[in-house]
């Protein structure tokens, strides 16, 4: 258990909070979904409210180590100023004379937003007199960037070295969200994996065969299983380099007594576009001229049957082409059956977010995650950079003895000396 902003005392100090306030925007730079920026506002509004001088420091997309004004965080200072209803002062740097003029002059209680990090390149690089340069802005860093600890950066890393280093509230909530699903799962265990490649979730897969009762397999990444057990997938897009690969992921389930579920029919199109219309193939009648595009009605109805069995589901991926009205049902169906259920669920990754949005059922779910690559790598079992440089909750007991000096004490001891 890494240790909190509510375990320390921040009244009146400068906390360096790093958020991950990487959010699309539109053209004309409105933001165009905003849940990021509403999961930091519990540990913003936390830290306001002790009288702490706030210091938000986050990433927008890759500008790899230039200031590029497309990147600027200008709109999340004008938004987040909004939705606090207090001003939020934005700095024109990050470690420049403008960060440095108005973080060194915070009142109690104030907000400052630092420019985009990304615009130094010593950030992913996780320089160390970078790292030391943010974190002589303030006395204690929080990190509540989930979706960025995946990163060993100067923001998310390295200024813990400088710092004491505290989680966040939605960094918290994360973590405990994750390993109760993984490591704490009540059983059953059902996990729901889509997108488009199996290599893109052969390290969760692997990770998780040994935790899940039942994997229900979607997406394009079934295409290339439904390959593997012989059958031809039309125009589908698959891996073929991956089959053997999907082969062995089949018979490690069958070793491990994992219930492997892969659909048994697909919505195929012969062109992919609005209009077109879905046809409903079996996995082995799939038509030559056609592609899968989401997995069949049979297969909603299956994958709705195991997911009601659950006790903790853990969901990542879309099963179809998600962005396609006509392919959407698949995702749609496994979106309302985790709604349904009673289970422990964590979702996460952008489709399948979206879909229990669009559907109102957020409130449904135990836990959506902001995390996008943070979230896969946690579920592989990675030891996330961003949480690892926290400090740990209670000190640990267990001292290594000193058994050279033991060695001595009991030398002297015998020799009278
Ligand atoms: C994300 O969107 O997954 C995080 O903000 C991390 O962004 P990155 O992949 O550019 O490091």
């Amino acid at each position: 258990m890494k240790k909190t902003f509510k375990d320390i005392d921040v009244a009146g100090k400068k906390v360096f909070v790093r958020v991950d306030f990487n959010v699309p925007q539109d053209d004309n730079k409105n933001i165009t979904d905003e849940t990021r920026i509403l999961a930091a506002l519990p540990t913003i509004n936390y830290l306001v409210k002790q009288n702490a001088r706030v210091i938000l420091c986050s990433h927008l997309g890759r500008p790899k180590g230039v200031v590029n004004e497309k990147y600027s965080l200008a709109p999340v200072a004008a938004r987040l100023s909004e939705l606090l209803n207090m001003e939020v002062k934005m700095a024109e740097d990050v470690v420049g004379p403008s960060a440095k003029e108005l973080t060194s002059n915070m009142k109690d209680g104030e907000i400052v937003l630092l420019e985009n990090v990304r615009f130094h390149a010593e950030e992913e690089k996780n320089n160390d007199d970078f790292a030391r340069e943010l974190a002589s802005l303030a006395e204690i860093f929080v990190n509540d960037a989930f979706g960025t600890a995946h990163r060993a950066h100067a923001s998310t890393a390295g200024i813990a070295k400088y710092l004491p280093a505290v989680a966040g509230f939605l960094m918290d909530k994360e973590v405990v969200a994750l390993t109760n699903a993984t490591e704490n799962a009540e059983k059953p265990l059902v996990v729901i994996l889509g997108g488009a490649k199996v290599s893109d979730k052969i390290g969760v897969i692997s990770a998780l065969m040994t935790k899940a009762n039942t994997i229900l397999i979607g997406g394009a990444m079934a295409n290339t299983f439904i390959a593997a057990m012989g059958h031809d997938v039309g125009y589908s897009k698959y891996e073929a380099d991956k089959i053997d690969l999907a082969k062995e992921i089949m018979e490690k389930a069958e070793q491990l007594n994992v219930k492997l579920v892969l659909p048994v029919d697909v919505a195929a199109g012969n062109d992919l576009s609005a209009d077109v219309k879905p046809k409903n193939f079996a996995i082995d009648k799939i038509a030559k001229e056609y592609s899968a595009f989401d997995i069949g009605k049979k297969t909603c109805k299956l994958f709705a049957k195991e997911i009601k069995k659950a006790k903790t589901i853990i969901w990542n991926g879309p099963m179809g082409v998600f962005e396609f009205e006509r392919f959407k049902k698949g995702t749609l169906a496994v979106a309302k059956a985790v709604a349904k259920s009673n289970a422990l669920s964590v979702v996460g990754g952008g489709d399948s977010v979206a879909a229990i949005n669009s559907l109102g059922f957020a409130d449904k779910v135990s836990h959506i995650s902001t995390g996008g690559g943070a979230t896969l790598e946690f579920l592989e079992g990675a030891n996330l950079p961003g949480v690892a440089m926290l400090q740990d909750k209670e000190e640990k007991k267990t001292v290594t003895p000193d058994f050279a000096a033991m060695d001595k004490q009991t030398t002297d001891k015998f020799t009278d000396k």
